[in-house]
């Protein structure tokens, strides 16, 4: 294979992308002498019709320091090439021609599992990909974390106890509610390291009564609460407490019944838990005042964040690893992931597999996760 390598970051950015470019650019220049094109938004670059002017030329001199900055270089897209609309109009066949065009022969970048899933089927059309595995949902298989996940949950840590430290004061019931899609891990992680008395996650449904009774005893004992809500939580519409908190709240109405957008992957957009339960606790408490409940949501917060050492770090491995199976062993269709402190490849079928908390009832419950009684 000739040494011209296009890099994408794909998904949601994160922490920790731009040290893995950096690494990959330097040991691709000196131990390969490889050319390194930066392909702007990811397959939505390489699928415009100049895809030359979402080209950044990235060399050893152009990253000096790139390790420690936030978010992605390269910028990204939730562009997907392979919609049932997009094959009709052409866009994987035109992503070959383009790259062809470039004088590319592989594509190295970092993805959660859409981009992954994009990598695996360009990859079966004869375009060899190796992707490093990045979100804070840290919700891809194979691998122990993904780039991102320990910024976002010292972080997140951190401002989780900041509001719970302002609900004692002030006697309040906090609910901080994260991202996390179907995965519970940020919530998890983030409410174990900051001392939630409660944490919701999508993988235990909420009886929303039981919720109710179990915020009110804490309230009533200790004068405050902290909840960390993931924003996957699963909420049954038809639950008694929903269905009194739509009589009496229009914002609980609206949210419960607006249909959520999908991006191109078909992932519902979500957000909102928090909103819904703080009206749902004055309810079902008969709080006086909404001002009881606070609500706070880290959201995008934990996505722009500098990287720690630890991303940085994950980052510089994940790259070198990479760098080698593409140039070095002339391997594609991986991943790369760590195991325990072993950097592995893994196939991309295996990362493919959902990875959400697999803990038992019994050791989530000591940790401070929810459990109802009718799971
Ligand atoms: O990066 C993953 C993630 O942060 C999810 O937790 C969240 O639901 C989603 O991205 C939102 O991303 P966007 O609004 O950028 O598509």
């Amino acid at each position: 294979m000739s040494k011209k390598i296009a890099l994408i970051t794909g998904g949601g950015d994160c922490p920790g992308i731009n040290a893995f470019l950096a690494s990959v650019v330097r040991r691709g220049n000196k131990e390969y002498g490889a050319e390194f094109i930066g392909i702007r938004k990811a397959f939505s670059g390489l699928a415009a019709d100049k895809p030359q002017d979402y080209m950044i030329r990235l060399d050893t001199d152009k990253v000096v320091g790139l390790e420690n900055r936030s978010s992605t270089i390269l910028e990204s897209s939730r562009f997907n090439p392979f919609t049932d609309e997009n094959i009709e109009k052409g866009y994987p066949e035109k992503i070959m021609s383009n790259l062809e065009k470039l004088g590319v022969d592989g594509i190295l970048g970092t993805g959660g599992n859409d981009t992954i899933l994009s990598a695996l089927r360009f990859e079966s059309r004869g375009l060899p990909t190796v992707m490093a595995p990045k979100s804070i949902d840290n919700d891809v298989s194979g691998t122990d974390v993904m780039l991102g996940f320990r910024t976002a949950i010292a972080f997140g840590a951190q401002a989780a106890r900041s509001t719970a430290d302002s609900a004692r004061a002030h006697r309040r019931i906090s609910l901080v509610e994260v991202m996390g899609r179907q995965a519970g891990w940020l919530a998890l992680e983030i409410g174990v390291a900051s001392g939630a008395e409660m944490i919701t996650i999508p993988e235990r449904p909420v009886n929303l009564g039981e919720l109710c009774s179990e915020v009110k005893r804490l309230y009533k004992e200790n004068e405050y609460v902290n909840l960390i809500l993931a924003e996957g939580t699963s909420i049954p519409y038809n639950d008694p407490v929903i269905l009194r908190a739509k009589e009496k709240s229009d914002l609980v109405r609206y949210l419960m019944e607006e249909t959520p957008e999908l991006d191109a992957f078909g992932n519902p957009k979500l957000g909102g838990i928090s909103q819904i339960l703080r009206r749902v606790l004055k309810i079902e408490l008969g709080l006086e005042k909404i001002e009881e409940v606070r609500t706070t949501d880290l959201g995008f917060t934990l996505r722009g964040l500098a990287p720690s050492a630890d991303d940085i770090i994950l980052g510089i491995r994940f790259g070198i690893r990479a760098v080698d199976l593409l140039l070095d062993e002339k391997r594609s269709g991986f991943m790369v992931g760590i195991h325990g402190l072993e950097i592995r490849e893994v196939p991309y079928e295996y990362a493919l597999k959902p990875k959400t908390v697999n803990r038992s009832d019994r050791e989530l419950q000591a940790l401070g996760v929810f459990i109802s009684s009718n799971q």
